[in-house]
């Protein structure tokens, strides 16, 4: 596995793996990787084959974090990610530091951003207002960068993969979109890196996102309760006042490619929910 720093080397190499005809699947990161980023270079291998050039790129974004989000404590762990990139068969690693990707031009500081307009609005986007103007801006970069003909995103990350999805389109980028399911611990937490911030008494309540979801399809598959969102709301949000230490960000069902929330509930929707404990905030979503 090859190990690239510098944008201009990350580009020139992409390039000649795409003049020789090779397919490259990028697996965008933010590190602290683990089974859940291990299975997304699995699906970025099976996207390319055997002789295709599966790239992870490893770089925390500071334009996606708000000035009072978790950026200086977001969780490190450089050499064991390199090692799992390479056992799960990475064809190379990109590490550029903060100035290859936001680069000062003859003295002018970085100053062209990519926003998505509509998708963006609601959920994560209300919680989090410059979040997804971060994570437009660095993958429309990391695709020029890393040229690739697949894209690998996880599904736990709903609404971004589905902004990312869009913006390929409108902005054209040669880049086919693969999202990944989603990876869970034994009793239904998603895997996320954020997971190291619970505390040991926070830990066995972090999966009330996996039951609301859960008790939400069993409500839409049975049809024992009235199907609206305010209702199914307020029975899930119940259940979370009554869980140790976790508190409410925001429960939405939603239509699955306009992100729109809805007051009626159907099979085909999904539901995405971001709960707090103390500072660690997750999100998590589902098929209904
Ligand atoms: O999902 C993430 O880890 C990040 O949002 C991404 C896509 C790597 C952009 O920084």
């Amino acid at each position: 596995m090859r190990t690239l720093a510098r944008a201009a080397s990350m580009q020139s190499q992409a390039l000649s793996w795409r003049r020789s005809g090779h397919k490259i699947a990028l697996v965008p990161t933010m590190g602290s990787l683990h089974a859940g980023h291990a299975s997304l270079i699995t699906r970025a291998r099976k996207a390319v084959g055997p002789k295709g050039q599966v790239v992870v790129s490893i770089f925390i974004n500071p334009t996606q974090f708000s000035p009072t989000e978790d950026l200086a404590s977001y969780p490190r762990s450089e050499r064991s990610d390199i090692t799992l990139c390479k056992r799960r068969g990475a064809n190379a690693l990109f590490l550029p530091r903060l100035d290859e990707i936001y680069p000062d031009t003859n003295n002018v500081p970085f100053s062209t951003y990519v926003t998505e307009e509509r998708l963006s609005q609601s959920m994560e986007g209300q919680s989090r207002p410059i979040h997804f103007r971060g994570v437009a801006t660095v993958v429309s970069i990391l695709l020029n960068i890393v040229q690739p003909t697949h894209a690998v995103f996880g599904e736990k990350d709903f609404q971004q993969a589905t902004i990312v999805r869009k913006l390929i389109r409108d902005l054209k980028f040669p880049t086919r979109l693969v999202v990944s399911p989603t990876i869970r611990e034994p009793d239904g937490l998603a895997m996320s890196s954020r997971n190291t911030y619970l505390t040991r008494r926070q830990r066995p309540h972090a999966n009330i996102l996996w039951r609301c979801i859960n008790t939400a399809r069993k409500a839409v598959r049975s049809r024992t309760t009235a199907l609206t969102a305010p209702m199914l709301k307020r029975k899930l949000t119940r259940m979370i006042e009554s869980t140790p230490e976790a508190e409410l960000d925001y429960i939405e069902f939603f239509n699955p490619n306009t992100l729109i929330p809805l007051r009626r509930i159907q099979r085909s929707d999904r539901i995405a929910l971001a709960v707090r404990f103390g500072k660690t905030r997750l999100i998590d979503n589902g098929k209904l």
